[in-house]
Parts: structure tokens; sequence; C-alpha cells
């Protein structure tokens, strides 16, 4: 999708980037008693309804009360990064090719993710007029240009997939002009999955490829489709996702624009704790957030584009529980905070929620370029100390989660980095 991006918005985030991040916030809301939001199916919306907090009774009330619990160690956790919709252009913005070569070097740097996920439209692959489509191999050259000299294929594992511009007018998968063959990390056409193993366990991540193939031109594949055979092989990924601690899917597509045999896509990821998509942009910034959840629970999570927004996402597996931080290119410091998860995304069909109530310490994965001095932690309005570095980038800080039994809390985390000139200016 391609939609413009209002001039003010672009204006404010530079502005947020000269006034500097000395300290940042990180909201999450606890909710130690198990409640679930109420489902609506549609991606186009991100309203979210709250349904009555379901029965609480103890320990059984609430799925995964077993170990292990969240504490003071640097263990049962990683994260990976998505980003999605880079668009690498000829014509437009001689920026996002520098800056994605940074993200990949520096910002990658800083994280060190486990895995990035790039979800389709790795190219523009349109005219100069905007209004054509054509598949470019100077766009497809200058994203291998970046791969290569920025090493990150090195430092992680880098999954890039096909969106709908990245096969505009490929006529079949053997054509010359089929560049992500040629030129992407991954070069896989089709459905795929990949299992991230750890000492803890084992995680699988399942792409769903519903681009077209042929490739029509523009703007002919806005909507994906996935016929019954590509349904069975997801089917077959869904079945191995039984043996494994937590499954993510990803794709290019909302499942609002795949179009596939009944039951449906969405019931074919339902085992999956999250689906992590693009495409839609930020449909012209009238949607800066487009979250939703399946009727079976599974959280589609679409993420804002490089190509105007500079988005990406951090996103962790603690101790099976999901968390994830949509943030901005170069906004450092990025904090998400692991223990409590935030509220809004909780997947009790899937999450080990007991966890939570259960677990002594509050945890927090903080990212700078400058060093961190200091993760200040507090609920509700009230201190409750700083975090005390684990380990990589976390911090973890006692906490006694049976004085949070009720209702919803506020945590906030405040990251204070080493001053750099600009943000001394502001003390
Ligand atoms: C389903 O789609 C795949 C990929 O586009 C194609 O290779 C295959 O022939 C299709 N199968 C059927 C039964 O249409
Ligand atoms: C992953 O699954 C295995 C097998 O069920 C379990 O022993 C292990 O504790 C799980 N890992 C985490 C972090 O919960
Ligand atoms: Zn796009």
């Amino acid at each position: 999708m391609h939609l413009p991006w209002p001039r003010w918005q672009r204006q404010k985030r530079r502005m947020l980037k000269l006034f500097g991040a000395l300290v940042v916030l990180g909201l999450a809301l606890a909710c130690i008693t198990s409640w679930v939001l109420d489902s609506y199916d549609t991606a186009w919306h991100p309203k979210r309804s709250i349904r009555q907090p379901a029965v609480s009774g103890g320990d059984d009330g609430c799925k995964g009360s077993s170990p292990p619990f969240p504490g003071d160690q640097f263990n049962n956790i990683f994260w990976f990064v998505q980003v999605s919709d880079i668009h690498i252009s000829r014509f437009h913005d001689p920026r996002r090719i520098p800056d994605f070569e940074k993200f990949c070097t520096d910002t990658v740097e800083v994280i060190k993710p486990a895995l990035v996920l790039a979800t389709g439209d790795l190219t523009d692959a349109k005219t100069e007029s905007k209004v054509g489509s054509l598949q470019h191999e100077v766009e497809w050259q200058a994203y291998h240009n970046v791969l290569k000299r920025s090493r990150v294929m090195e430092r992680t594992k880098w999954i890039d997939i096909r969106g709908n511009h990245d096969a505009f007018n490929i006529m079949s998968l053997d054509s010359v002009n089929n560049y992500y063959r040629k030129y992407s990390a991954n070069q896989k056409i089709g459905s795929f999955h990949y299992v991230h193993n750890t000492p803890f366990g084992n995680y699988l991540f399942v792409c769903v490829d519903a681009t077209l193939t042929p490739g029509p031109k523009r703007p002919y594949n806005f909507f994906g489709i996935l016929n019954q055979t590509q349904m069975d092989l997801l089917n077959t990924f869904r079945a191995e996702s039984m043996t494994t601690n937590q499954s993510i899917w990803f794709g290019h597509y909302t499942t609002s624009t795949i179009v596939s045999p009944s039951p449906g896509v969405r019931d074919m990821m339902r085992a999956a704790v999250a689906y992590l998509c693009g495409h839609l942009h930020t449909l012209g910034g009238l949607m800066p957030v487009l979250h939703s959840r399946h009727p079976l629970g599974t959280l589609e999570l679409e993420l804002g584009d490089w190509m105007d927004n500079r988005r990406y996402r951090v996103l962790a597996f603690d101790h099976d529980l999901l968390s994830f931080s949509d943030l901005q290119f170069e906004r450092w410091p990025a904090a998400l905070i692991t223990n409590p998860k935030d509220a809004q995304y909780l997947h009790p069909g899937v999450e080990p929620l007991g966890r939570i109530r259960r677990s002594t310490h509050i945890r927090i994965l903080a990212f700078s370029e400058a060093p961190i001095t200091a993760v200040h932690v507090s609920i509700d309005g009230e201190s409750l100390g700083t975090g005390r570095p684990a380990g990589g980038p976390l911090y973890v800080l006692l906490w006694d989660p049976s004085l949070y039994l009720g209702g919803l809390h506020t945590i906030k985390v405040k990251v204070e980095v080493s001053a750099a000139p600009l943000s001394s200016l502001m003390l």
C-alpha cells in the first residue's frame, strides 16, 4: 500500500529527534487478575472493547502457573525485531536507503536481536510517476548492497519475505525480473517455517506467503490469495507448533486482505500467539496503530512502514510471554517491559499468564546508543525503585505482584542515559 503521509507528522518526527531523548517512558498496563479483551474481527480499526474480568479463582483460574517464573536472572528470554514496507526506491526519498543502512548497522548493533523479520515490500517497484509498476533491478541491488555492506546477515538471522510490490509485473517465478530470487537474503517463494532453538525452549516462526504469482500490475494485487494447496502446507506448520513453546506467524498482508478457502487463514493460525504483518502502512497517518485480536485469540499486529514513518518493532519472549514495543528509528533510549506484560495484549489461550502473578521481579529490556545510567520504575504514579542490570539489556526490580491483584495498573519506566551535549542543556 502506498499512501501519502501528512507533512506535519514528519515535522513532528524531526522535532522529537532534535530534542533528543534523555528519558523515555515505557507504558504498560499490569494486570494480575486474568481478563480478556473482547474480540473483533477486522484489522481496520484499533478500537477495543473490554469485557468483564474473568472470574479469578486461585492459580487454576490462570493458565500456566508452573515454573519457570520471571525472576532476577538473565534467562528464558530472547528478543527479535520486525521491520516492514521498506520500499527501497530509485525515485523517492533519498534518505530512505542510507537510513535503512543505518538501521542495519547501528540499530541492529544496539538491539542485538536474535532475528529480524522484514515483512515485505522490500522495494518500491513503481514507475517515476508513481502510477505504474515496474521491477527495477537497481532498487534490488541497492537493497542487496545494504545487506552486504552492513554485514547484518552475519550479526543476526535476517528473514526477508515478499510483499505485493516485490511481485508486481512478474510473469512467472522463473522470470528474469523476479529479483527477489536473486537479491533477497531469504529468496524463498511460498510459505515456510523457521525454528529458533534456545536452551530454554523452541520457538516456531511461520511465514504466510499470500503474494500472487504471477504478479499482476499495480493495483491488482492489493489482496493476497492462498489456495487449498498452500493452506494444506500451512496446516502442517500449525501441527508442528504443538511441539514448540510458542509460535509466531508473519506475512506481508493483513488477514483482512488475504483471500483463503474456509475455514480461513485466521483459523489456521489459531495456535499462534501473534501474527505480524505490514502492507497497510499507517493508512496515510489515519491509523497509526493497527493492532487487533482474532476471534480465537491470536493477536494481529500490523506494523507501520519504514518507507515514510521509519517504524520498527522489538518483540520479546520472556518466560514464554510475548511483549512488544513499536518504535521509531533513532529515537533512543527504547524500553520494553517484558514482565508484567501489557494487559491489552494477553493471549490466555496460549500464554502462561499465571507466571506473572508468581513472578518475583519486574523485567525490562532497555536499549540505548549512549550508556544507560538508570532505569526508574513506578506503578500507579508511585516510585518503586531502580532496576538492577541483570545481563545484556535486561534490568530487574523486585516487586510484590499480590499488591496489584485487582484491576488495571499503570507501570512507567524511565530510562536515563549519559547526557549528550544537547540533552544536558535541558537539565
Ligand atoms: C496454489 O498456488 C501455488 C502457488 O501460487 C501454485 O503453485 C499451485 O499450482 C496452486 N495450486 C492449485 C491447486 O491451484
Ligand atoms: C519450553 O517448553 C519446555 C517443554 O514443555 C519446558 O520444559 C520449558 O520450561 C519451556 N520454556 C519456558 C521458557 O517456559
Ligand atoms: Zn507497502
